[in-house]
């Protein structure tokens, strides 16, 4: 195991997953609980993360003694660096060099750090953030490299096996970083690789059996590979304890609700219950056409029917989230600052605390594509797995102005016919997500010799990493018209197509 001890930074989540990625387990603990923790796991090495303090200010957070004292390797970066130093007798000061972002590290001697990645006298890109920086290192360290803004870039003590850096390594901008962490865990700690999904899932699943003991757990189940991962983990985990429910609400794709219990019940044999509240959702949206009064309204009566169930059931101890990482470090504001809310997001899940339930939430660590690996491990299938992003409050918020049965309908078999399009052109997986939208707007058309006058569909296909920011996707012309004259020609209610080429920023993807 390798301890990582965290000082608050935004990013130490990616310092565990790079050492997950080396094949190497890890737990991370906040520095108040580290010194427990230490004695407790008895680590083979430890990292130190960044943090948003100053070793300079009075009661700043330290490094337990012991992790120096234990003859193990340690690593730290950014402020680990610079407790390391500050605890082992070198010197901190404010910078007047402040560096963020892109900087070059200049490699002044070989480490084992270095060890087949970078040579001396080679200069590399690195990511800093950073504003104090070391000024004097301990006895038996030496620079090992350095950067315009950072004379103690990179230093090592090779005999004790203590290594700092002042950039992070376990951001991809630094594009070797993960490289140098492999060599920590590997070469310098000497742990070998043997952590994988399948650990991971057996680590979960004990984790989940602690917490929950013999409480009674239910779970909002939405369909898409979050919820249905950590519902898969916790049922391995506690079997019958365990009921999920899925909120039918209406706003769902063409034979999403009944596809998803099939899979489940009978596949997984999972304790699930459907509950059909379409009718409540769409009467409620009916004739609403501001998109942020429908997504709250979409958010409060999800809440309302799925209490309501809970309290059918006899009520829980605990409620299973499919949080992951992203949703934990981007709750916590990056700037400290408010911001704006551009949606308000709804996710099964978001359940008010006066239900009173305890959360057990066992992707909290991990990120997108490892959820997508691990529920590959749980035997979901890949066509399951690899699907689109799908948003919380559904169709409605691909109808613009007032939400009714039958606009749900001609949208759900447009998009459906889309998507068929898109997989039989092979363009399902380069795509990051598409969908139809149906205009509350009708235009003019000829059909058969005589006049139409029906809605417009709009299409909508984006690339994107993260959905943070994305680009429209490149269709050749062909496709776009071959999609559009199926949809035309096989849905009553549209009479013209148009793609949408926004990119976001500025557009967003959905539409409102
Ligand atoms: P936007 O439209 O903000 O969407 O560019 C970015 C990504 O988030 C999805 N999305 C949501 N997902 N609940 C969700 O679970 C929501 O309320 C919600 N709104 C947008 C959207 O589909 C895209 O993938």
């Amino acid at each position: 195991t390798v301890l990582i001890v965290d000082f608050g930074s935004q990013v130490t989540q990616l310092i565990a997953r790079r050492v997950r990625e080396a094949g190497v387990y890890s737990e991370i603990v906040p520095f108040q609980s580290a010194a427990e923790a230490f004695k407790r796991i008895q680590p083979k090495a430890v990292i130190l993360s960044g943090s948003p303090h100053s070793t300079i200010d009075i009661g700043s957070p330290r490094a337990p003694e012991e992790v120096f004292s234990a003859g193990i390797p340690v690593l730290g970066i950014c402020y680990g660096e610079q407790t390391m130093c500050a605890q082992l007798g070198g010197k901190v000061e404010a910078g007047h060099h402040r560096e963020f972002g892109r900087a070059f590290l200049e490699i002044e001697n070989d480490s084992a750090l270095f060890d087949g990645v970078w040579a001396k006298g080679t200069r590399h890109q690195v990511w800093m953030s950073h504003g104090d920086r070391v000024t004097e290192i301990p006895a038996g360290f030496r620079v090992i490299g350095t950067s315009a803004g950072a004379p103690f870039a990179a230093i090592a003590d090779e005999a004790r096996k203590f290594y700092a850096v002042q950039f992070h390594p376990e951001v991809v901008h630094t594009p070797d970083g993960a490289k140098l962490l492999r060599n920590f865990v590997h070469k310098i700690a000497g742990i070998e690789s043997d952590w994988t999904m399948r650990a991971y899932r057996e680590h979960a699943v004990e984790a989940i059996r602690q917490q929950v003991g013999k409480g009674k757990v239910i779970c909002a189940l939405s369909g898409g590979v979050d919820s249905s991962v950590a519902a898969l983990l916790t049922h391995e985990a506690i079997g019958d304890q365990l009921t999920c429910i899925l909120v039918d609400h209406g706003l769902m794709r063409k034979n999403e609700a009944a596809d998803v219990v099939a899979m489940f019940r009978e596949h997984y044999n999972l304790p699930l219950i459907l509950v059909d509240a379409s009718d409540r959702f769409i009467s409620a949206l009916e004739g609403e056409s501001d998109p942020e009064k429908k997504r709250k309204t979409i958010g409060r009566l999800f809440i309302e029917v799925f209490e309501e169930e809970a309290k059918k059931l006899g009520g829980a101890d605990f409620l299973v989230q499919g949080t992951l990482y992203p949703d934990v470090i981007e709750s916590v504001s990056f700037t400290g600052g408010p911001s704006v809310t551009i949606k308000s997001h709804h996710n099964v899940g978001g359940l008010p605390d006066r239900m009173k339930m305890k959360l057990v939430e066992p992707l909290r660590e991990l990120f997108k594509d490892e959820v997508r690996a691990l529920g590959k491990e749980l035997g979901l299938p890949d066509s399951f797995i690899g699907r689109h992003p799908f948003p919380g409050p559904g169709l409605a918020i691909r109808c613009p102005g007032g939400v009714t049965r039958e606009k749900l309908e001609i949208l759900r078999n447009a998009d459906a016919i889309y998507l068929d399009e898109i997989r039989k052109a092979g363009l399902y997986d380069a795509i990051w997500q598409a969908f139809a939208v149906l205009l509350p707007v009708q235009t003019v058309g000829v059909m058969g010799d005589g006049r139409t006058y029906e809605f417009v569909c709009a299409l909508r296909a984006v690339t994107s990493i993260d959905g943070m920011t994305a680009d429209f996707y490149h269709y050749d012309m062909e496709f776009l018209g071959r999609a559009a004259t199926r949809i035309i020609n096989e849905v009553r209610g549209i009479n013209r197509v148009v793609y949408d080429v926004t990119s976001k920023p500025p557009g967003t993807i959905e539409w409102e």
